[in-house]
């Protein structure tokens, strides 16, 4: 693997080495659908069980299809080591461990995370006696005034908001962060690396749901974690002991579905791109919010970080409140309806109901989430059939 290979060379290539050892190999990774390996001998055995030598003993310890994709993730956002998860969940849930939290230590999260990394911290963690605190990651002098006074272990953040979509500038939460020790933690998901490389920017982990842009077909769920190298223990220890770890045939789908990732997100960045633009010029819309329309409030973070991508999400504020917007809902024959993101098929959630229904109405009025809100994630087709179904249905 040649380190100067680009982006797009990487996502055909990067991950088969761990599979194609010897004169005849497969072009294609194998699904390697065993639970255990038949190890020569005890004393070698006993040294993979060590870690001591390389190799494979048993599922929950590693497995070469999925060791493949974990490897290409790493390539991918340049780090040192990673897992994959059964769900992105799993994934946030392993960085959390793997910051090392004890009692009373303090986690510093997003207010704009998705909601359930938002519940997951309160709950999970919270009830283990993990403090919680939120924070407006856009507001950089309020965010630099938490970080000194509360000097939290770790911060969770996500670059792109859901479903407003407003952009952190990463750069500066890590030169923020990094001044008071606190480690930073990168849902990388909504920006995938093709958008951004966390790593590269200073972060210390980065998680993915893979079930959305890499897997990137709505049929596999899974979840990555990428850190510097001094995470490797605490990673893999999450995954042996706790062991929710990921299959080999949902590992096959996001490795299959990392080569055609580049494809896939630049032209449904396109399509959201044009489509916000047709939405906008509509004039039938409250807002219509894009990281890259001249209105949006972040715009200049987004066009400096992201190398001119605005991914592939639009949001709407319908006119009307929620009867208004289950009837355009209901009217849409093109766009589904369904609580996900990054598939080739373009989908729209209702944040009242779905990501965000467990925040009060005024936590999320705080959000600037109201009841006309509604999330377009864009796929592939044609961006004027879709401008066409949403504009029929917002009659
Ligand atoms: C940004 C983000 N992170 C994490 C998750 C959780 O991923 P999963 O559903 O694979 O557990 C989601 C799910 O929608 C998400 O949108």
């Amino acid at each position: 693997m040649d380190p100067r290979w680009s982006m797009e060379t990487l996502l055909i290539h990067a991950g088969n080495e761990v599979v194609t050892a010897g004169p005849h190999h497969p072009t294609a990774l194998p699904i390697y659908a065993s639970t255990s390996y038949q190890v020569e001998t005890p004393e070698l055995l006993d040294q993979v069980m060590s870690g001591a030598v390389a190799g494979y003993s048993y599922a929950r310890h590693g497995n070469p299809t999925v060791e493949a994709f974990v490897e290409a993730m790493v390539r991918l956002e340049e780090g040192e080591s990673g897992i994959a998860t059964a769900s992105g969940m799993a994934a946030i849930d392993a960085a959390f461990y793997a910051c090392d939290l004890g009692p009373s230590d303090l986690l510093l999260l997003s207010r704009d995370l998705y909601g359930a990394s938002l519940n997951l911290a309160a709950t999970v963690w919270g009830d283990s006696g993990i403090r919680v605190m939120t924070a407006d990651f856009c507001n950089l002098d309020q965010l630099q005034h938490t970080l000194q006074v509360y000097q939290p272990k770790a911060l969770l953040l996500e670059m792109i908001s859901n479903p407003l979509l407003k952009v952190v500038d990463l750069p500066r939460v890590i030169e923020m962060a990094e001044a008071v020790g606190t480690q930073v933690i990168v849902d990388n998901t909504f920006t995938t690396p093709l958008m951004a490389q966390p790593l590269v920017m200073g972060a210390d982990l980065v998680v993915h749901s893979a079930t959305k842009y890499i897997g990137g077909h709505g049929d596999a769920m899974g979840g990555v974690v990428v850190g510097k190298r001094r995470y490797h223990d605490r990673l893999h220890q999450y995954l042996k002991l706790r062991g929710g770890v990921l299959g080999p045939f949902e590992a096959w789908l996001f490795h299959r579905g990392l080569k055609t990732l580049a494809v896939r997100f630049e032209r449904q960045s396109a399509n959201a791109l044009d489509l916000a633009i047709n939405l906008q010029d509509s004039g039938r819309f409250d807002h219509v919010y894009y990281p890259l329309l001249p209105n949006h409030a972040t715009g200049a973070i987004a066009h400096q970080l992201f190398g001119g991508l605005g991914g592939a999400i639009v949001t709407l504020e319908l006119k009307g409140g929620r009867d208004a917007v289950y009837s355009f809902i209901k009217r849409l024959k093109l766009v589904g309806s369904a609580t996900t993101l990054g598939d080739v098929y373009t989908l729209c959630l209702y944040p009242a109901i779905a990501s965000h229904r467990n925040q009060t109405p005024d936590e999320r009025a705080e959000m600037g989430i109201t009841d006309g809100t509604l999330r377009i994630a864009v796929g592939l087709e044609d961006p004027l059939d879709l401008t066409q179904d949403i504009l029929n249905a917002a009659q």
